[in-house]
């Protein structure tokens, strides 16, 4: 058990990544929970803290280009295209490790998962260690994503040392991840970086969501993302209907309703801006998961840009 500290000191932060200890860190998507990428004993270390298993490979994060090929064997050209369009940001790309980054941030995979993250204190502290850091989102296995230090604090306290405070996630949807094939670009995420984006700079990508275990991308089971509670997706004025009003939550995008207690009704974007409405997404399933009531009920919304990536996750938090 540890006695979890929430601040934002590096040099503290840094000192416990160099003895193999883990450090939950803010970055745009989500807080992650992360160790030395290099080092096996430090890497168990999160599996055991998020009760994760073995088979759901972590993201690997780095602050530079250059570093990324100390640890990848090669960038196809569209990777590198997208790297250098969108990195630090968003995007995880998935390319051949090489021998230095353990099977055990890889679950014996041949890619490794790597994205350098758009933070400020994490790419200080990124740039002060002399290795990368892995780091899954910072939430129990099968839970929502943190966006805040106090989200990981609820959740993990007394099982990591320090929580580094970097304010809340300004994305707040984990990032979008992209494989290789051939010349095929392949996203197996939704993210926080949008499909649209991406063509521009690649043209057509292939959208191969993963929907139960495999070996191409384990993290994307159904149940992923899920609340405690039951969450309904479909049209809010007609489930309204099916449900006592008692014991409902409203998660809508733009409106509210009437006739239900306005401390169970969130919307995700009253001006319909589809960044705030991801910005808002985790944050409000966990207060909606809080509510005396027994049924989220919710709506997709319009499936554009970061609308996909909310979709997605809004049809995983129901379990379909
Ligand atoms: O935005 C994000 O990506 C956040 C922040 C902390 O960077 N991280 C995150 O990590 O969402 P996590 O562990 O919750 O999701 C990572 C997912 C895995 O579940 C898996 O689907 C995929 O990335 N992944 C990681 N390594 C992989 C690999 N070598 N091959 C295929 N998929 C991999
Ligand atoms: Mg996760």
């Amino acid at each position: 058990m540890f006695n979890t500290e929430t601040g934002n000191d590096l040099l503290r932060a840094k000192a416990f990544l160099e003895s193999s200890e883990i450090v939950a860190i803010p970055t745009e998507t989500v807080y992650g929970l992360a160790a030395n990428a290099l080092d096996v004993s430090a890497v168990v270390k999160v599996f055991q803290a998020k009760n994760r298993p073995s088979f759901d490979p972590l993201i690997v994060h780095t602050d530079k280009l250059e570093k990324v090929r100390s640890f990848v064997q090669a960038l196809p050209p569209q990777a590198s295209v997208l790297a250098e369009a969108f990195w630090p940001g968003p995007l995880t790309l998935l390319l051949p490790k090489k021998e230095i980054v353990p099977d055990i941030v890889t679950s014996g995979l041949p890619n490794v998962a790597v994205r350098i993250p758009d933070h400020p204190l994490t790419l200080s502290l990124l740039s002060m260690l002399s290795f990368p850091l892995a780091a899954p989102s910072a939430n129990p296995f099968g839970y929502v994503s943190p966006t805040k230090a106090g989200h990981v604090m609820d959740q993990l306290q007394g099982k990591i040392p320090y929580i580094l405070d970097g304010g809340e996630s300004t994305v707040g949807i984990e990032s979008t991840i992209i494989g290789f094939s051939g010349t095929d670009v392949i996203v197996y995420r939704l993210g926080g970086m949008s499909v649209e984006a991406i063509e521009k700079l690649v043209g057509k990508v292939t959208i191969t969501l993963q929907s139960s275990s495999n070996p191409q991308a384990p993290g994307m089971l159904i149940s992923h993302y899920a609340p405690r509670k039951q969450v309904v997706v479909g049209k809010i004025s007609e489930l309204i209907q099916q449900y006592n009003s008692e014991e409902i939550g409203i998660l809508s995008f733009r409106e509210s309703y009437y006739g239900i207690n306005a401390e169970h009704q969130m919307t995700l974007s009253a001006t319909g801006d589809m960044e705030e409405a991801a910005r808002h997404l985790f944050a409000s399933l966990r207060k909606m998961d809080n509510l005396p009531i027994k049924v989220i009920i919710t709506e997709l919304v319009p499936d554009h840009g970061l609308g996909r990536a909310i979709n997605d996750r809004l049809r995983r938090a129901s379990g379909k």
